[in-house]
C-alpha cells in the first residue's frame, strides 16, 4: 500500500469516528419512493453487499437498514480499556445471556453481537483467520446431489477467491518479521478492498515459552493458514490498518471509504420488523416493514428487485419468523400467520464452547511486559497509549487481544478418535441422534434428514487428520496461565426463537450446549490433550503446576464431564447456522443461491446461512459469503 492509500484510510476513519457521515439518512420522509434492493442490517456481510451492488449497478437503488448508529466502536482492547473488558449490553454491543443448558450444569451462553454501522466486525476481537479447506468443502458435502448442479459452490474452490478478494493484507516489515518470526504466503491473499489485515509490531515477553511448548508436544508451525490448511501452530493477523494499527471493519471499507455513491442510502437507528408478502411468499418481492427507534413511527419500505436479510445470526430468525416465515409448530403457537413453513429458521444454532487448562508456576515469572502489565504498571500503560495514538500506531494495543492460535485434528488430540466417529456414524443411521434435536423441530423428517446428513459430514471432518477439530488461541499470561479448549464442530443444535410477551425485544436464545452427547466425549479428549502442554521441557523448566482440571479430576471420566460442565465458556462470540444454507427437503432455509426456499424476492446473507460452524472466527467468512458470485444469484 502507497502513503497515499493509507492518508484516503485516516480520512476516513477521522469522519467516521467524529461525525455522523452525512449521506446517513435518519427518518422516513429522507427515503426515495422505491428501492431496487433493500438491505435489512449494515453489519458485516450486509455492507459487503451493499458495497457491491451499489458500485457495479450505479443505476440501481440499494437501502440499507441498520438498527445501530455510525459510531465509533472502540476495540475490546483500545485504549482505555485494560486490554481486555467485556463490553455492556448497550450500543456499540448487544449482550445476551441464553436459556440455562441442563447438559452442561445449567450454564448459560454469553454471547454479544454488534448493533451499529460495520456490526460485529465493528465490535469482534480483530482475530481474521479463515477455516480449513475441509470445512467449506463440507458445506457443499451437505448440499449434497441437489446443490452439486448449480452454477453456485461453496466449497474450498469456489469460496478461496472471495476470500482474497475481500482482504488487503500488508506484510510487516522484515525487521518485525524477523524478530517474532512471522510468516505468511501471499498466494493467500491479493485483494484490493479497503478492508485491511496486517500483523502487529508488538509481543509480549513470554510468548516464545508458549510458541516452544506446543512444538515441544508435537505441533508443527504452519506457514500460513489463510491458504485452506491451518493444521498446526499458526500466526493469524488482525483486522486492522496497517499505519493507524485501528480496527478496519465494514461501517469503513464498504461504507464511509466508499462514499459518496448517488444509490447508496444507508438509514440508521431503524429495525426492521419484518416482510411482507401481500399474495403469498411467491408474490414478491415484498415491502420492508421498518419501525423508528427514535419515535417508534412505523412504515413500509416498497422493494422492486429484493430484499436481502443480513441482520446476523441471532436477529435473521427474528425478522423471518415475525413475517410468518419459520417452523409452522412455533409460528402458531405465537398466534402469527404462516406466511411459508420452513421449520430450519433458528433451529440449527451453533457456536463454538469449551473449558480451559489453567496453572501457575512456582518459579518466579520473570517476564516483562506481559498483558498484566497493563494493569499493575501505570507508566507502562500510559505508554502503551501513547503509542497506539503514534502513526504508524505501535505498542500493545495493536496486538488487540493476540495473534496466534493451534489448530489440532481430532486425529492428533486422541488416538481412540475413531470410537468417537463411530458413535457419530452409528447414531446418524441408526436414528437415534434425532433424539437430540430441539423438540419442538426434531419430529420434522426434514430436519431429521438433513441432522442425518451433518452428522455423517461431521464424521468425515472428525476422522480427517488435516482437518482442525480443536483450537486454542493464545495470549500469554501468568495468572493462571490459561489454554481455551474451542470445539470447533460441535454436533449439538440450539434454537433462536422470538420472545413471545415483546416479538420486538430480543430473541430468546437456547444452546442446548451438550445435548448430543458425543460433545462431551471430545470436550474431555481435548482437556486431556492440552494437559500434556504442562508435561513439556519448557513448561516443567518454569515449573508450571496444572490448577484446572488437575490429575485427580482428568483421569475420571465422571469428574471431568463435571469440570466441563462448570468451566466452559458455552460461546467464543460465533453463533451461527440459524437459516442454514441445505436443500428444502433436509430442513434447509436456502439454496446456494442464498434465496430463501419457497420465497421470491428474498435472500440471506450472514452467518445464518452456514449449514456447519467452520473451525474459525467468523468474521472473514462473513466477508466471504458478502463476496460471493453475488452476480449470479
Ligand atoms: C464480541 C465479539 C467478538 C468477536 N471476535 C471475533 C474475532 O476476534 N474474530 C472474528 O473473526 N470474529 C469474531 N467475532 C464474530 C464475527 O465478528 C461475527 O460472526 C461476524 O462479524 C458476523 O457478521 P454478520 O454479517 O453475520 O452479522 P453482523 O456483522 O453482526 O451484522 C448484523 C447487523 O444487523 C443489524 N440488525 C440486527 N437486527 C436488525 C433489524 N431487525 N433491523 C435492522 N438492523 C438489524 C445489527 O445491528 C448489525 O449491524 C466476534 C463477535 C463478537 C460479537
Ligand atoms: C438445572 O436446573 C434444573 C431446573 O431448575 C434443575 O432441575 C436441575 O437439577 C439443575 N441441574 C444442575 C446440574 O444444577
Ligand atoms: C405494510 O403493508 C402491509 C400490507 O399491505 C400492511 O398490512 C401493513 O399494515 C403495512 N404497515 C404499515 C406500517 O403501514
Ligand atoms: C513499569 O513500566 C515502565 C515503562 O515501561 C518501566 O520502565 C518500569 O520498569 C516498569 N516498572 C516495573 C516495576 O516493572
Ligand atoms: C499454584 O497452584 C497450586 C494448585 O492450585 C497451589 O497449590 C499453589 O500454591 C499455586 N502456586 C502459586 C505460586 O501460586
Amino acid at each position: 500500500m502507497g502513503p497515499l492509500g493509507a492518508f484516503i484510510s485516516l480520512a476516513a476513519l477521522a469522519s467516521a469516528a467524529s461525525v455522523p457521515h452525512s449521506n446517513v439518512k435518519r427518518q422516513v420522509s429522507q427515503l426515495r419512493d422505491k428501492y431496487d434492493f433493500v438491505i435489512v442490517g449494515g453489519g458485516t456481510s450486509g455492507l459487503t453487499v451493499a458495497d457491491r451492488i451499489t458500485a457495479a449497478l450505479p443505476s440501481k437503488s440499494v437501502l440499507v437498514i441498520e438498527y445501530g448508529d455510525v459510531q465509533f466502536a472502540p476495540g475490546v482492547f483500545d485504549p482505555p480499556t485494560n486490554w481486555i473488558t467485556p463490553a455492556e449490553n448497550s450500543p456499540p454491543t448487544w449482550s445476551f445471556v441464553s436459556l440455562p443448558n441442563p447438559d452442561m450444569g445449567n450454564l448459560t451462553a454469553f454471547v454479544q453481537a454488534g448493533q451499529v454501522v460495520g456490526g460485529s466486525s465493528a465490535v469482534n476481537g480483530m482475530f481474521f483467520d479463515r477455516g480449513s479447506r475441509f470445512d467449506y468443502d463440507s458445506w457443499a458435502e451437505v448440499g449434497g446431489k441437489e446443490f452439486a448442479k448449480s452454477k453456485i459452490q461453496w466449497d474450498w474452490r469456489g469460496i478461496f477467491p472471495y476470500f482474497k478478494k475481500s482482504v488487503t493484507f500488508t506484510k510487516p516489515s522484515p525487521a518485525i518479521a524477523q524478530r517474532y518470526g512471522y510468516t505468511w504466503d501471499l498466494s493467500a491473499y491479493g485483494g484490493s478492498t479497503p478492508i485491511y489485515s496486517t500483523f502487529a509490531s508488538f509481543q509480549w515477553a513470554d510468548h516464545p515459552v508458549l510458541w516452544q511448548a506446543w512444538k515441544e508436544i508435537g505441533i508443527s508451525p504452519a506457514k500460513e493458514c489463510a491458504g485452506g490448511d491451518k493444521e498446526g501452530i499458526c500466526w493469524v493477523p488482525a483486522s486492522q490498518h496497517p499505519i493507524t494499527g485501528k480496527r478496519s471493519h465494514a461501517g469503513l471499507g464498504h461504507y464511509a471509504d466508499v462514499l459518496p455513491r448517488a444509490n447508496y442510502d444507508l438509514l440508521v437507528k431503524h429495525q426492521v420488523v419484518r416482510v411482507v408478502y401481500r399474495k403469498g411468499p411467491k408474490s414478491g418481492p415484498p415491502l420492508v416493514e421498518a419501525r423508528s427507534l427514535v419515535d417508534g413511527h412505523l412504515f413500509n419500505v416498497t422493494v422492486k428487485g429484493e430484499v436481502i436479510i443480513s441482520a446476523g445470526a441471532l436477529h435473521t430468525p427474528t425478522v423471518l419468523q415475525r413475517s410468518g416465515i419459520g417452523p409452522a409448530s412455533f409460528l402458531n403457537s405465537a398466534g402469527i400467520p404462516v406466511v411459508l413453513d420452513l421449520p430450519g429458521v433458528g433451529s440449527n444454532l451453533q457456536d463454538h464452547s469449551g473449558p480451559p487448562v489453567t496453572w501457575n508456576y512456582s518459579k518466579p515469572y520473570d517476564f516483562f511486559p506481559v498483558p498484566s502489565t497493563m494493569v499493575s504498571n501505570a507508566t507502562f500503560k500510559a505508554e502503551a497509549i501513547a503509542a497506539f495514538s503514534q502513526t504508524p500506531a505501535a505498542g500493545p494495543y495493536t496486538l488487540a487481544g493476540g495473534n496466534s492460535a493451534i489448530y489440532v485434528s481430532l486425529p492428533h488430540v486422541t488416538s481412540s478418535y475413531r470410537t468417537i466417529v463411530d458413535k457419530i456414524r452409528r447414531m446418524a443411521h441408526d436414528g437415534s441422534a434425532t433424539s437430540y434435536l430441539p423438540p419442538d423441530v426434531r419430529a420434522n423428517p426434514a430436519i431429521a434428514a438433513g441432522y442425518k446428513d451433518q452428522l455423517l459430514a461431521l464424521a468425515n471432518l472428525l476422522a480427517n487428520p488435516s482437518s482442525p477439530s480443536l483450537e486454542t488461541p493464545w495470549a500469554t499470561s501468568e495468572a493462571p496461565g490459561t489454554a481455551w479448549s474451542f470445539l470447533l464442530h460441535p454436533l449439538s443444535r440450539g434454537t433462536v426463537r422470538l420472545d413471545l410477551a415483546d416479538p420486538l425485544a430480543q430473541p430468546i436464545l437456547d444452546y442446548r450446549a451438550g445435548s448430543n452427547p458425543v460433545d462431551m466425549d471430545i470436550h474431555r479428549a481435548q482437556v486431556r490433550y492440552l494437559r500434556r502442554l504442562l508435561d513439556t521441557p519448557t513448561m516443567r523448566q518454569r515449573g508450571a503446576t496444572e490448577i484446572g482440571p488437575g490429575a485427580a479430576v482428568a483421569a475420571d471420566d465422571a469428574a471431568l464431564a463435571a469440570y466441563v460442565k462448570q468451566q466452559s465458556f458455552l460461546s467464543f462470540m460465533h453463533p451461527c447456522c440459524t437459516a442454514a444454507m441445505m436443500p428444502r427437503a433436509k430442513g434447509g432455509v436456502v439454496g446456494p443461491d442464498l434465496r430463501v426456499h419457497g420465497a421470491e424476492g428474498l435472500r440471506v446473507v450472514d452467518m445464518s446461512v452456514m449449514p456447519l460452524v467452520p473451525a474459525t472466527h467468523l468474521s472473514a467468512t462473513a466477508y466471504a459469503v458478502g463476496e460471493k458470485d453475488w452476480k449470479k444469484r
